[in-house]
């Protein structure tokens, strides 16, 4: 991380940070200025304050007492000395140096803190939000905010070297097709009427193409109305980039550009170039478009073995299994609830073998369905999945998604780290299906939005097979979460009318929907292709945070609600009435 040095954020008030001062300091009178961390006073002679700021902690020694609290605002002017012999305090960075002979000037008194100033005191995140201000002055929440402007730093400049320019798009905007429920904003000036936060600058980064800016970048607000969860907020940001003229391959160039300057920026190694993985490779060997490849768990086929089985719980068109090592121990009650959760996730069952100690050295399998399993396949079992003594194999068969996806959850459930733990692993999933399961009217539904290009060699079956179109669509994934996603776009007006006619949107909706957009298309649309990456995500991986909200100043608690301002409020009634509208009362 880059660090502004102390010495040149003296100011009026003071010479010096508090957690600037050591050793190399002593001698020198300095002013430093804070918020009083502790108070102890040695009868009437002495008191010690440390005092805090956002760089950190420095004691001082006042001669007297001094009429202070915790969180007052003061002012100290003392001289740097050497802490008294056996006084050294290894754990902070200023410990062995104090602040002598010390004046304070208080510049405000505070009311008692709602809970205490200190990483190490766990509080209710419902009464951290509430006081947000007092929160975010523990040292933690002031690294997560001062890391979030690292890497929004490290982004910019790596898009301006790569010369993209920064242009700013509207926040009152119109809707766009990204699938997730948009915030609406009623319109004064035209009432009954609305205007759309966007959730993303989809539309409009598309139309700076078709203006000529051919290299754009945005750190944009975006805005979703989509429950949230720990990667997931209403507002967030995106480094959002377009440009012209370029193939898939020219976008994950800059993007993995801009993100591997960041990583460098925030954690001081630069990562290698990230790999490549097709989309079906990552459902087939992890079970998940995202997978975490910090560990390997990785799903294994055994369809061929099982192909002609009698049992019937493998009658299926595909059997997979995932080998979790040592864990024959798990008891039948963790094993049932394994099943429930593999039910939940949509698969028939679970069935489970661990694996034993045979006779003459081999092995066995201990599962209620072993006594249906062929010599053959037993020992196929063993043998294509290479578990050994004090294993246990997992094993869904169902049609193939829905049996590699059960498993990818699994896997994560019982592999899985936390998201911020390294070490990072980045990777890149490329060719995305066009589609993703159907819509109730039966249509094919975009897997990312419908300006999506086909995969030049699948577009001959856009109409006949579209579950078998490949489209040139690509996320990045870090640790298992989706950072970002991206896509070349449709730059011409028959193929958008062929993936509009699968999509089951006529004429009339993509006029109504994305009239101006299409309409612009018409007046030389080049090649375009784009991608946007979740800062939130990013900073709260680097962060070593597991919700963004860590690294969100100003987040909204799981209900969507904000404790501090108390938002969202119900509006005024002269504020309905300029607008337009009135409210129907909820149902209970
Ligand atoms: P997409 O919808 O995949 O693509 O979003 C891109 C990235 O934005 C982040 N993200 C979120 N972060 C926090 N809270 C949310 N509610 C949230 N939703 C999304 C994720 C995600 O990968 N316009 C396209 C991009 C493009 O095609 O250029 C888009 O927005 O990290």
């Amino acid at each position: 991380m880059t660090v502004v040095p102390a010495s040149a954020q003296a100011t009026s008030m003071r010479s010096h940070l508090c957690g600037s001062l050591r050793s190399e300091d002593i001698g020198s009178t300095v002013t430093v200025c804070g918020w009083v961390a502790k108070r102890r006073e040695h009868g009437e002679h002495l008191a010690f304050v440390d005092l805090r700021d956002h760089t950190g902690i420095i004691q001082c020694v006042i001669p007297g007492t001094v009429d202070v609290r915790s969180e007052y605002v003061v002012a100290v002017e003392g001289v740097v000395r050497p802490r008294p012999e056996g006084t050294v305090n290894a754990e902070l960075p200023t410990g062995e140096v104090e602040l002598g002979e010390c004046t304070v000037t208080l510049l405000n008194a505070a009311e008692p803190p709602p809970f205490a100033v200190d990483d190490r005191v766990e509080v209710d995140e419902g009464i951290r939000l509430k006081h947000r201000f007092v929160d975010l002055r523990r040292p933690r929440m002031q690294s997560n905010l001062r890391l979030r402007a690292v890497v929004n730093g490290a982004l910019r400049s790596a898009m301006d070297a790569q010369g993209f320019v920064e242009v700013e798009t509207p926040l009152l905007w119109a809707p766009t097709p990204e699938g997730a429920r948009e915030f609406t904003v009623p319109s004064r000036l035209s009432p009954g009427t609305c205007y759309v936060l966007p959730q993303s600058p989809q539309l409009a980064k598309q139309l700076l193409m078709v203006a000529g800016v051919d290299r754009y970048y945005q750190i944009a607000r975006c805005l979703r109305d989509e429950d949230l969860r720990a990667d997931r907020q209403f507002e967030f940001s995106q480094l959002d980039v377009e440009a012209s003229f370029v193939t898939q391959e020219d976008v994950l160039s800059f993007v993995s550009e801009a993100v591997l300057d960041a990583a460098e920026a925030a954690t001081g190694e630069r990562p290698g170039e990230i790999p490549r993985m097709t989309w079906a490779e990552a459902i087939d060997r992890y079970g998940s478009d995202k997978p975490d490849i910090r560990f390997g768990m990785e799903l294994i086929d055994l369809s061929p073995l099982f192909a002609g089985t009698e049992v019937k719980a493998f009658g299926a068109p595909c059997v997979k299994a995932l080998v979790l090592v040592d864990g024959a121990g798990l008891s039948r009650s963790k094993l049932d609830s394994l099943t429930d959760r593999a039910k939940k996730l949509g698969a028939k069952g679970l069935a489970w073998f661990r694996v034993t100690a045979g006779e003459r050295g081999g092995l066995a399998l201990d599962s209620p369905l072993d006594r249906f399993l062929s010599d053959e396949e037993r020992s196929g079992l063993l043998s294509t999945t290479g578990a050994t003594e004090g294993d246990l194999v997992l094993v869904v068969a169902d049609q193939y998604r829905l049996a590699c996806t059960v498993l990818g959850h699994l896997r994560l459930d019982l592999g899985g780290r936390p998201v911020g733990e390294g070490p990072y692993r980045y990777l890149w999933v490329v060719d995305f299906p066009m589609f993703d399961g159907v819509d109730d009217a039966g249509h094919p539904v975009s897997a990312h939005h419908p300006f999506t290009m086909p995969h030049p060699d699948d577009l001959d079956r856009l109409e006949s097979d579209p579950a078998s179109v490949r489209s040139q669509s690509y996320d990045l994934v870090l640790n298992g979460w989706e950072l970002g996603s991206g896509s070349v776009r449709i730059h011409r007006g028959d193929i958008q009318s062929r993936v509009f006619a699968v999509l089951g949107i006529d004429e009339e909706e993509a006029h109504s929907r994305f009239g101006f957009l299409l309409g612009a298309f018409r007046y030389g649309a080049p090649p375009h292709a784009g991608f946007a990456v979740g800062i939130d995500r990013l900073v709260a991986i680097f962060a070593g945070e597991d919700s963004i909200r860590e690294v969100i100043a100003f987040p909204k608690t799981q209900s969507g609600s904000d404790p501090m301002t108390g938002a969202p409020k119900a509006v005024a009634p002269g504020v309905l009435a300029d607008l337009g509208l009135r409210v129907i009362p909820p149902k209970d």
